[in-house]
């Protein structure tokens, strides 16, 4: 839990935010134990945009990991001197529904490196949209 976080603060420094100003990072563990980095990276035509916590499941995904425990997102606007906690947007949880368990996936948000609250997938992303819908 601690590395995870410390994993976040370290990812948010790398942010790319010119636009919002608002730099987010993300550490993501894999099932393997593995920890995947992520930072926002904005971009001069808005929507072209990416979150953090995709930055890092999309890094993850594209080394062949698939299987993931918990994310730790943390952001703050870049004049701001203290964090507050960091909810993930409605995109991200639905990348988060494509490859993790809503029952056991952890979802991570400190405001500190001790100050922090835990939540799972299913209370985050309720009545989800997923393959199985489909069949
Ligand atoms: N952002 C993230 O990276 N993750 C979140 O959970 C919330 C929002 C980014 C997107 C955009 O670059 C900036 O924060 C402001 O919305």
């Amino acid at each position: 839990m601690q590395e995870l976080i410390k994993r976040a603060f370290e990812a948010q420094q790398k942010a790319y935010a010119p636009y919002s100003g608002f730099q987010v990072g993300a550490a993501l563990l894999c099932e393997d134990g593995e920890i995947y980095g992520g930072c926002n990276i904005e971009n001069a035509s808005y929507g072209a945009s990416n979150c953090a916590e995709r930055t890092a499941f999309f890094r993850a995904v594209f080394d062949g990991k698939r299987k993931f425990r918990a994310i730790a997102i943390v952001g703050k606007p870049v004049k701001a001197e203290s964090f507050d906690y960091c909810a993930p947007c409605g995109i991200c949880r639905q990348v988060m529904a494509e490859f993790c368990d809503p029952e056991s996936f952890e979802i991570i948000l400190p405001r500190t490196e001790t100050d922090y609250k835990v939540y799972k997938l299913k209370e985050l992303l309720p009545l989800s949209f997923t393959a199985s819908d489909m069949e």
